[in-house]
């Protein structure tokens, strides 16, 4: 499904619901793994709508819209990122993406291409929904991680995302994690209960018939992270030792661990 060359690993990060914590959660995973050593670019796919160059603070002159367009080389709009990681921004205000044609799709594809082996990983940091852009993105990810919060309504469209998932990508396996959560155990719980909706309504058309959730961890809901977003720094960089930086370094532990199995 993926483009990427063996040796990279390509990760959507998606949510059904908007405004969850996809690109706070991308931008601090990728520092995560960098300090395990990894090399890391978060790719803002959430096109036409970008916004973690604003999270990090970077001022990109030009970005992946201009190396679409043909005006512009990667290695000329890729920027480093205060963790250590490259991201790779986005255009805002670019309506044209919210309908992919075929040629978008293979310019995307060569870009994925061309990233391919250079990086450990790949993070897209895609839009919120079931829209034909995200789902195409998804498309060219090996893992999913949807985000999504203990309100029940990000739990319904998560839920919305995983089937579309299945029956469209047959993924059978999709990681979770639980943001924002007010009580300890509470993501765990919320990946139980959404496991059983997922095997009694999806039937993905795969030899085991469901999706499997893995359950990549929660987090907390705490202040720090907006005072974090509105300074325009990475959570693990302000505050590391909080119990919503060991969360996320918990969780990107638990996805190189469980991708580095699956590669075994
Ligand atoms: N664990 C948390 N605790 C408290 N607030 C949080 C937490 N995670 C995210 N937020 C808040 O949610 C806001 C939205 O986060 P973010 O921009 O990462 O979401 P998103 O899913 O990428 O949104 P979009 O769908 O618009 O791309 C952040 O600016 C922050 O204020
Ligand atoms: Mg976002």
């Amino acid at each position: 499904m993926s483009t990427a060359r063996p040796g990279t690993h390509i990760v959507a990060i998606t949510s059904g619901k908007g405004g969850v914590g996809k690109s706070f959660v991308a931008a601090n995973l990728a520092a995560a793994l960098v300090l395990d050593g990894h090399r890391v670019l978060v790719m803002d796919a959430d096109l036409g709508l970008a916004n973690l160059d604003i999270i990090l603070d970077l001022k990109p002159t030009a970005t992946l819209h201009e190396v679409l367009m043909g005006s512009r080389r990667l290695d000329e709009v890729i920027l480093q990122a205060p963790g250590g990681f490259s991201v790779l921004p986005a255009g805002s205000g670019f309506a044209d993406y919210s309908k992919l044609n075929d040629d978008l799709r293979r310019r995307l594809r060569g870009v994925f291409d061309e990233l391919g082996g250079r990086y450990d990983y790949l993070l897209l940091d895609t839009g919120a929904g079931i829209a034909d852009v995200v789902l195409y993105v998804a498309s060219l990810a090996d893992e999913i991680v949807v985000v999504a919060t203990p309100e029940p309504t990000a739990m319904a469209d998560a839920y919305a995302m995983i089937k579309v998932l299945a029956m469209q990508q047959q993924r059978s396996q999709v990681h979770l994690v639980i943001n924002q959560v007010r009580r300890q155990g509470e993501g765990l719980t919320l990946t139980r209960q959404l496991q059983q909706v997922v095997d009694r309504f999806i039937d993905a058309g795969t030899p085991g018939g469901s999706v499997r959730l893995g359950f990549l961890g929660e987090i907390p809901h705490d202040e720090l992270v907006p005072q974090a977003v509105r300074s325009r720094r990475l959570l693990l960089e302000s505050s590391p030792g909080s119990a919503v930086g060991r969360s996320l370094i918990d969780i990107a532990g638990r996805l190189a661990r469980r991708l580095f199995a699956a590669a075994a």
